[in-house]
């Protein structure tokens, strides 16, 4: 039988949001409306499926997800790992892969071999500190940037950065290294705990069909 509550989802804006609804959508779970994203419109309905989706910003992904506004989000890795919400992780979609890591100038190997006391710049400043305090056992300086993080060697501001690292090309244009990974990234689903329980039915369908079309 068919729910009369709506299944919504929160989607990251951006790519991620194309490549999501391609997923979705292939997994049958599709909202024809989504599809002009020309649109400043933020909210879409299937009304055939009871289907709702909007688009937000990245952090606030799992926020949505938490206060249970939305069942479902589909956010980055470096987004959940940062938000430490209480939701559930339960499917890697294997989109946006990249990887999170210490970068920074080639003499900057030596301050992270003998652990000094060194300035981290990054805009995970969680991520950041777990790796360093909990990973590494390394007392540093955490300086929150909000973006165009590759700066903070270049102007002094910090020793080396935490951040994504895509194909690469930011930080060789910038003169900087990959000194150290921290963890592999990609997009991960993940679900309203109280979701789970209440739609456990349309839930799993839906993380069986996309693991299917993930492969
Ligand atoms: C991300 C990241 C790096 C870059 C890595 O920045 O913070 O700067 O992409 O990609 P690459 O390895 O392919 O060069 P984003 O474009 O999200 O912008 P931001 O600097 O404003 O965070």
């Amino acid at each position: 039988m068919e729910s009369e509550r709506y299944l919504t989802f929160a989607l990251t804006k951006g790519r991620l949001a194309d490549q999501s609804l391609k997923l979705l959508t292939n997994a049958g779970f599709e909202c024809e409306e989504l599809v002009d994203q020309k649109s400043r419109k933020l909210v879409f309905v299937n009304e055939e499926k009871k289907l709702r989706f909007f688009l937000a910003k990245a952090p606030d992904v799992p926020t949505y997800v938490e206060y249970g506004v939305a069942d479902i989000g589909i956010t980055g890795k470096d987004t959940i790992m940062e938000e430490a919400r209480r939701v559930f992780e339960v499917l890697d979609l294997k989109l946006g892969k990249c990887r999170m890591c210490v970068c920074g100038p080639a003499s900057a190997r030596t301050l992270l071999e003998h652990h000094e006391l060194i300035r981290v710049a990054s805009k995970y400043p969680r991520i950041a500190r777990d790796y360093f305090y909990n990973e590494k056992y390394q007392t540093v300086d955490i300086i929150k940037l909000n973006g165009s993080v590759e700066l903070g060697p270049i102007v002094g501001l910090s020793d080396v950065i935490v951040d994504i690292v895509e194909t690469g090309g930011t930080l060789r244009e910038n003169g900087l290294d990959v000194l150290e990974e921290v963890c592999p990234i990609s997009a991960r689903m993940i679900v309203n705990q109280v979701s789970m329980r209440m739609e456990n039915e349309r839930i799993r369908e839906l993380i069986n069909r996309l693991r299917e079309v993930v492969g």
